[in-house]
């Protein structure tokens, strides 16, 4: 029996890579990066995209990416962190279990400290993310089935909340 797939969505730097293949260890599933999926499918990195192509290129395709990778059974999925801005994304995520990784500004800074691959933060890293969680926050609870704060858990420990949820029965 093949199952949809899950969704993590959640702030830049709040985890959803790292914990999102975890679960997908634990699950014995695929795990998918939309952000890696795009750069793969049109053979640029993220902020070449953003760079030679604009922001709005960038959402055109990150839209495209959602929708394939939604059709994929058996699957954890890791979304970029401003895949719940258009109206049309929400749509879709709403119609699968989504995770929401929950970080405050204080991890969120520390842990995008040394990126230099999110050109949406580059400048006054602070406000950038303070801006971010302002608008994006009530998108990603609109979106979520399950929310986890994972300004102090560890990836291993979110995961296997994750993985708990799943095995409870929150995809029946
Ligand atoms: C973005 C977050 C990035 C990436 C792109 C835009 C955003 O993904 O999709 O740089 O709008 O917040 P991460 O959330 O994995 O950093």
């Amino acid at each position: 029996m093949s199952v949809a797939p899950i969704f993590l969505v959640g702030m830049p730097g709040s985890g959803k890579t790292t914990i999102g293949s975890l679960v997908a260890d634990l699950l014995h599933r695929e795990f998918y990066d939309c952000d890696q999926v795009m750069e793969i499918k049109h053979d640029r990195t993220i902020p070449d995209i953003f760079e030679e192509l604009g922001e709005d290129t960038f959402r055109d395709w990150e839209t495209s990416v959602l929708h394939t990778l939604s059709e994929q059974q058996d699957t954890v999925i890791a979304t970029g962190g401003g895949v719940v801005l258009r109206e049309k994304n929400r749509k879709l995520l709403n119609r699968f279990p989504v995770v929401y990784l929950e970080s405050n500004l204080q991890i969120l800074l520390h842990q995008t400290r040394t990126q230099n691959t999110r050109p949406l933060l580059e400048g006054n890293r602070k406000d950038v993310l303070e801006q971010m969680l302002e608008t994006r926050s009530p998108y990603y609870l609109e979106v979520a089935d399950l929310t986890i704060d994972v300004s102090s858990r560890h990836p291993s420990e979110a995961a296997k909340i994750i993985y708990r949820w799943v095995r409870e029965g929150a995809l029946a």
